[in-house]
């Protein structure tokens, strides 16, 4: 894997090079995106997993890892203002003490043999808890069979990282059969769709990059370690997917956190950063309702900026859309685009993941 130091000035705007720098296509899963997510919940609507248990559900647990478990991160977002119960999210291969036949478990693996996944779900079923699956097959899928979980099966042959549509809206499918949503979200997943629909027009490769936000901001940001911070609720984890998509489609570094904790201890950082890398760029990631409902975490935005100084490049960008909802995955699909923009101009293809594709292959073969 060879990155390019110097990009073309005009890559972005040259859709010959783009393609060849993206031979598996990870830009046409970009603009399909919200094609995916309208399909997703059709796929998942279709989905009649049985009659709805009578056992209740004190607590819900996603279990997952990587482009998978952010799925699990913007259900917990909407989860916190949507269900009465507490929805956590689950990196490891076992499972919280708490985790009992009255905890709803959903295992999510895009390909469905992830093995932190495979154990935690044996854990999950050791406990009694009630199970339900998201996955495109795999050893999951088989298991879940056997046992008589529910399986939302979402399409296979693509990146888990590219299947967020698939599965989130697998995910709330699954919070809604049990009955944990207060309210109907269709409206709010709708105005999300036709959102998604108007900004794949924005955002992609045809749009030229004085025009297209995305490619503009991956050019703002190539060269630099880009630091993602988003406030609390929502925008603090569409900054862990930002800087998960920096991480595994420009093959590049990235940081992010969440304000307030990041001004507890983060902030500092700072004050030596330019000596650890030269170049460095902050985003902050903004919310349009934020200086209305939440005035002094907006405030706390601000002054955070003031306080990291002039000396560091930073930028804002703001969530578009009404509902959380819509806001939320606005930012993500920004973050998407700039992330596969950012790849064509490290000179690399956007699929690949040798590193993780090596690290599994090389724990398959341990047998302890
Ligand atoms: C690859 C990706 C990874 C995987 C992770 C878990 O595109 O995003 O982060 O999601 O290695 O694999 P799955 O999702 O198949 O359980």
């Amino acid at each position: 894997m060879t990155l390019q130091i110097a990009p073309r000035q005009d890559l972005l705007d040259d859709p010959g090079a783009m393609r060849d720098l993206d031979p598996s296509g990870m830009m046409d899963l970009t603009v399909g995106f919200a094609a995916q997510c309208r399909e997703a919940v059709r796929i998942a609507a279709a989905f009649a997993p049985g009659p709805v248990p009578q056992r209740p559900v004190n607590n819900v647990v996603v279990t997952a890892l990587g482009g998978s478990a952010i799925g699990g991160d913007l259900l917990r977002c909407l989860a916190a203002r949507e269900t009465d119960v507490p929805l956590i999210v689950n990196r490891d291969y076992t499972l919280p003490a708490f985790v009992s036949k009255d905890t709803l478990v959903i295992a999510a693996s895009y390909s469905g043999g992830t093995e932190e996944t495979l154990a935690a779900y044996a854990q999950a079923r050791q406990r009694g808890a009630q199970i339900v699956c998201v996955t495109s097959g795999g050893i999951l899928a088989d298991r879940a069979d056997t046992d008589g979980a529910p399986v939302w099966r979402i399409p296979g042959g693509q990146p888990p990282r590219a299947s967020t549509g698939y599965l989130f809206f697998s995910m709330l499918a699954a919070l809604a059969w049990r009955g944990l949503l207060r309210r109907s979200v269709d409206a709010d997943v709708e105005e999300t769709l036709e959102l998604l629909e108007d900004l794949r027009g924005e955002y992609g490769p045809s749009v030229a990059t004085d025009a297209n936000p995305a490619k503009a901001l991956a050019r703002e940001l190539q060269g630099r370690v880009p630091v993602f911070y988003g406030a609390q609720e929502y925008l603090g984890v569409v900054a862990v997917r930002w800087k998960g998509q920096y991480n595994e489609n420009a093959k590049s570094h990235a940081f992010a956190n969440v304000l307030p904790e990041q001004n507890h201890n983060e902030i500092l950082a700072w004050a030596l950063a330019r000596r650890q890398a030269p170049r460095w760029s902050v985003v902050y990631l903004r919310d349009p309702r934020e200086r209305l409902e939440t005035p002094r975490l907006a405030h706390r935005v601000d002054v955070t900026a003031k306080v990291i100084g002039r000396s560091v490049r930073s930028r804002e960008v703001v969530a578009r859309g009404e509902s959380l909802l819509a806001r939320m995955f606005s930012l993500v699909y920004l973050g998407d685009f700039a992330s596969v923009y950012a790849a064509y101009l490290n000179g690399i293809d956007p699929t690949i993941i040798p590193g993780i594709d090596r690290l599994k292959s090389a724990m398959r073969r341990f047998k302890g």
